[in-house]
């Protein structure tokens, strides 16, 4: 059974992964961490709140991060994507449950030492509440057995950026913060869009989840509709990527990925801001800014249909309840 803090900018794909980890009998969610993001801060940690309510989720939520430590790519909220409310503008009853007094940097902290085992993080927003942790105490990184990051993008599988011909969004909205923590000795892998873009879902799956995970089903159904419709702006096509579940995917079954291993360094200012590049460990450069002993485990490719298939038996469960 794997301990884990949920670390989320809580918008439709991340709701969805959020449930995936509550459904996972091996993951126990020991805390949910929000940050800004799909939404602003108020919005995420409302919609974490919501969710934990209406499935009743035991793992407290903190709030977190309002904006960058630096700079970031772009301005606002990606309202075109997951709705003004980040829930695809589905109005839901505000949720009675509050945030705790915790910030998230704080509870990562606490957390990671009351846990009795090394403790897994799914990281699926930006990494500011983790590079926070890592300021506010330098022994932190060595409590976490496996970061892992839904972000960046290194060009496999012909994916590149989202919101930048290079740069993907969870990286776009703190730079900084991503290299710091990618910089850090904190083991951590990386499922970015190269294989988050080939997991793709369909109004099939869609309809296959509101017939057998109940309520869950129906909220993630209701939910997703703002979502399709953005993607059928950019690709035509009725099916969109499931982008923060294939984070939880990995932590339930790494088999299912490829990986590689190498530093991973994040642009952190001009036009290529929020580009992931990993290093060339084949070969020494005159200066080498991917030097500095850390590395990443990347995911380069995917066995999609069983990340599909996974995703499908597990919210089953959710239809027993
Ligand atoms: C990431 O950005 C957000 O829109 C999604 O929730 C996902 O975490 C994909 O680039
Ligand atoms: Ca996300």
């Amino acid at each position: 059974m794997k301990s884990a803090i949920f670390d989320t900018d809580i918008g439709i794909d991340d709701a969805m992964a959020l449930l995936f980890a509550h459904y996972a009998e091996d993951i126990s969610l020991r805390a949910i961490t929000t940050k800004y993001g799909n939404a602003s801060i108020e919005d995420t940690t409302r919609n974490a709140l919501l969710v934990k309510e209406m499935f009743g989720l035991d793992a407290p939520v903190y709030r977190g991060a309002s904006e960058p430590i630096s700079i970031r790519l772009g301005e606002g909220y990606p309202s075109h994507v997951h709705g003004k409310n980040g829930l695809g503008d589905i109005q839901f009853d505000e949720p009675q449950l509050q945030a705790e007094t915790w910030t998230a940097a704080q509870a990562l902290v606490e957390i990671s030492k009351e846990a009795g085992q090394k403790i897994s993080i799914i990281a699926v927003g930006g990494l500011t509440n983790i590079a926070a942790a890592i300021a506010l105490d330098p022994t932190f990184s060595s409590r976490v057995g496996e970061l892992i990051v839904m972000g960046g993008a290194f060009g496999y599988n012909q994916h590149r950026g989202n919101v930048s011909p290079v740069a993907e969004a969870n990286i776009a909205s703190d730079p900084l913060a991503a290299d710091i923590v990618f910089s850090s000795s904190i083991p951590t892998t990386i499922v970015g869009l190269d294989v988050t873009q080939e997991v793709t879902m369909d109004s099939l799956f869609i309809q296959s989840l509101a017939d057998n995970a109940g309520q869950a089903g129906q909220f993630i159904k209701k939910t997703n509709k703002h979502y399709f419709d953005f993607y059928h702006t950019i690709n035509g096509k009725h099916e969109c990527p499931l982008h923060d579940s294939c984070a939880v995917a990995y932590l339930l079954n790494p088999d299912l990925f490829t990986t590689i291993h190498q530093p991973v360094r994040v642009v952190t200012e001009g036009i290529a801001l929020g580009q992931t590049i990993h290093g060339n460990g084949l070969r020494t450069y005159e200066t080498d800014a991917w030097d500095n002993g850390a590395r990443c485990t990347i995911c380069t490719q995917v066995n999609a249909p069983a990340v599909l298939a996974l995703y499908q038996s597990t919210l089953a469960l959710a239809g027993l309840n």
